[in-house]
């Protein structure tokens, strides 16, 4: 696993506890060696190996899953790595799939050599219908996520456009554009845009609505997908993981999930 935050400790807990299936965790890599070395601490007994940095990482004998709970950055330069190390990959940071080079490099590395990439749903729902309904064709898709405004400190869009947070005191639209766009201007918070997109029609026809609401509590997403099959719609209120208030909580267990049924012999939904 690379990355020791608030992901990558919820999945090392569920990997101890059994709750993730037929998975050991051998070894881990973060940037803060005292990341990984609190990480490890937690385990009783075979504790993980603490990598030096990625090259070790993936050197490491046996891994079959790499596992990136880091960044954008780097899932950017790690994925294409380790699909040529031979690994197979889950990604929890789905941003960095808005570089359609990227997408592409991915795509063929993989399919060349056998191996899968594995995008959990995160923090929305819905992606089975999605998934789906392409078969036949979506028409449009659109999310609207709705945040309270402190979750949105910082992101290039609102640096860039001089938005006073501060001074958003009822619920306001902050921005609308595409998914590409969207992914742009909130590297850390739209993640689920590109995964919306990448289950149906792509970044640039998926539309992003971002709303600031200091009235909530918990990340709301809202997903409405229209087309020949009928309409989706899926509404999702994310309490936030305990140890990163901008990470919703479904997002590492989906990611938990995902692992899970990597070793379960039926498979559900689409
Ligand atoms: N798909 C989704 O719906 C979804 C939802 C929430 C979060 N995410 C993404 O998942 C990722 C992890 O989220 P988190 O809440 O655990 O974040 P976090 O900030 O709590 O943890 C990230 C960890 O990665 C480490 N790191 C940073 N740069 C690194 C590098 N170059 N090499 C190795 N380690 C590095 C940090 O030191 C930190 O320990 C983020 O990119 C986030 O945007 C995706």
């Amino acid at each position: 696993m690379i990355g020791c935050g608030a992901i990558g400790t919820t999945l090392a807990g569920a990997i101890q506890d059994g709750k993730a299936g037929d998975v050991h965790l051998d070894v881990v890599y973060d940037v803060l060696p005292e990341s990984a070395s609190q990480l490890v601490v937690k385990f009783n007994a075979e504790k993980p190996h603490i990598a030096a940095n990625i090259g070790e990482f993936l050197d490491h004998r046996g891994i079959t899953l790499v596992i990136e709970a880091a960044g954008q950055q780097v899932a950017k330069e790690m994925v294409p790595m380790a699909l040529k190390a031979g690994k197979n990959v889950m990604l929890m940071s789905v941003g960095a799939l808005a570089d359609p080079a990227l997408l592409d490099e991915i795509y063929r590395t993989a399919s060349a050599v056998g191996l899968k990439v594995y995008v959990p749903s995160g923090a929305i729902t819905g992606l089975d219908g999605v998934k789906a309904a392409l078969i036949a064709g979506i028409d449009d898709a659109m999310i609207v996520s709705s945040k309270p405004p402190e979750a949105l400190r910082g992101a290039p869009f609102i640096v860039e456009n001089g938005i006073e947070l501060d001074k958003v005191k009822s619920r306001q639209k902050i921005f609308e554009g595409n998914a590409l766009e969207a992914a742009r201007g909130f590297p850390q918070n739209l993640n689920v845009a590109i995964s919306l997109s990448l289950a149906g029609i792509g970044p640039s026809k998926t539309k992003v609505v971002l709303v600031a609401d200091p009235s909530l509590k918990k990340n709301v997403h809202e997903i409405t997908v229209r087309g020949p099959f009928g309409v989706v719609t899926a509404k999702t209120e994310n309490s936030a993981l305990p140890g990163n208030p901008k990470t919703s909580w479904l997002a590492a267990l989906s990611a938990i999930r995902k692992l899970r049924d990597l070793s379960e012999p039926i498979s559900m939904g689409t």
